[in-house]
């Protein structure tokens, strides 16, 4: 077999063959292919995508290319959740120590961010002390201590992805149905948790800008997950608006142990508790309330020893950025649109987030909502404030911002569900 091959079979627009899929992937492991050649073939793939069983042989030789995770020792079933990805959401960090206190166990391996939306880990590493790395035996301590746990995926679990997935964000071939769900889920089925739901966003902050490509990408991560015997379902949300009121690291620390303390922005407290519900079911606890195990107070009890078993000081006061720049409403009337890709491109230009892998964040940078849409503005009163350490950001952040948001009458603003469909 050789990668040119297997490009030009794709190319073609023809389907790849089980021997040609575990090929490549083995072979690009193993850097016998090279990047330039992976690139190709990932642009043929973006072009002329995948069937369904291509799919799910990419996604077993993505598992079959590292270890794979084993929970079986745990006394408590896992359930894990993931997020395509949006603007302000941070709904991982009140949810994992909320399913832990109904009874599950989390274990909740999350990335970095990258471009507009944010990463969980960037948020949480906002915290003076936490630390995102652990070897799998600390990992299976603070699970089996604690009960959930979040933090960095080893280098060992489908390093075909890791390699792949780098790639295709320096070429134009992330935005893929085939090549995201084969990421995601080859991550998800190797790291070894019974039970999965996906939280699939559709709108402007989101990868999948129409409800329908959502769909399909949801549509194909449950069946891979239910292939390989992981009880997955996906609920399709709303990401043309940002979650809640916060966009950036330390603010939406802030924000989640709102909501772990009984508070918080209701759209935020609406996900956490129909997720954790989703996922009490997965794991066999149905019967378990997870909106009572947040307002009384388990659920935060959980967290501040899941921030402490892994080096955070949950009681330690969050980063707040040096300068901040206050944007007040044009008019007096009801906030009727807000865009989430525009929240979070200013974010990121504010220092929230990273163009490349290997760039710092700030912990205090991002936007702070003081209204949602929906809400009454008055003229003059301030309707966002901007965060950053780096004040010459502003107006190129600000830019950003440009048609991003309306004031108008209260019959112009057409409410949208936040959860939109539920696919199993
Ligand atoms: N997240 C992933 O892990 N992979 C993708 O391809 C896209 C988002």
């Amino acid at each position: 077999m050789d990668a040119i091959s297997v490009i030009r079979a794709k190319r073609d627009g023809h389907a790849l063959t089980e021997a040609h899929i575990d090929w490549i992937i083995d072979a690009y492991t193993r850097g016998e292919v090279a990047d330039e050649q992976m690139s190709a073939l990932a642009m043929a793939v973006y072009l002329n995508g995948m069937d369904r069983a291509e799919i799910a042989r990419w996604t077993a030789a993505m598992i079959a290319s590292g270890e794979r995770m084993d929970f079986g020792s745990l006394p408590r079933a896992t359930a894990d959740k993931h997020s395509t990805g949006g603007v302000g959401d941070k709904i991982t960090l009140p949810l994992a120590p909320l399913v832990a206190a109904c009874g599950a166990a989390v274990p909740q391996l999350s990335g970095r961010g990258l471009g507009h939306t944010g990463g969980t880990l960037d948020k949480l590493e906002s915290i003076p002390g936490w630390r995102a790395s652990l070897s799998n035996e600390e990992m299976l301590d603070v699970l089996r201590d604690v009960g959930s746990v979040i933090c960095a995926a080893g280098d060992g679990l489908a390093p075909a992805d890791k390699r792949l997935y780098a790639l295709r964000d320096v070429t134009g071939t992330v935005e893929s149905i085939p090549l995201i769900a084969s990421s995601i889920m080859s991550k998800k089925i190797a790291e070894g948790t019974g039970s999965l739901v996906l939280d699939v966003k559709a709108g402007s902050g989101a990868f999948m800008k129409n409800l329908d490509d959502a769909r399909e990408l949801a549509a194909t991560m449950v069946e891979l997950g239910t292939d390989h015997g992981v009880r997955t379902v996906a609920l399709l949300t709303d990401m043309s608006t940002p979650l809640g009121r916060t966009a950036g690291n330390a603010l939406e620390v802030r924000e989640s142990v709102e909501v772990l303390a009984g508070g918080g922005p209701a759209d935020v407290v609406e996900l956490t508790v129909a997720l954790a519900r989703e996922m009490l079911d997965g794991a066999g606890l149905g019967d378990a309330d997870p909106a009572k195990a947040l307002a009384d107070g388990r659920a935060m009890d959980v967290w501040r020893r899941m921030i402490a078993a892994q080096g955070g000081d949950p009681d330690a006061p969050l980063p707040r950025a040096r300068e901040q720049h206050v944007i007040t409403a044009p008019s007096s009337g009801v906030l009727t649109r807000l865009d989430a890709y525009a929240v979070g491109l200013c974010a990121w230009r504010l220092g929230a987030g990273r163009a490349r892998k290997e760039d710092p964040v700030q912990a205090g940078a991002g936007v702070e909502l003081h209204a949602r849409p929906g809400d009454r503005v008055l003229a003059g009163a301030p309707l966002m404030t901007l965060h950053t350490d780096t004040p010459e950001t502003f107006s190129y952040a600000e830019a950003a911002l440009a048609g991003a948001y309306e004031v108008g009458p209260s019959e112009a603003f057409e409410p949208s569900p936040l959860i939109l469909d539920r696919i199993a």
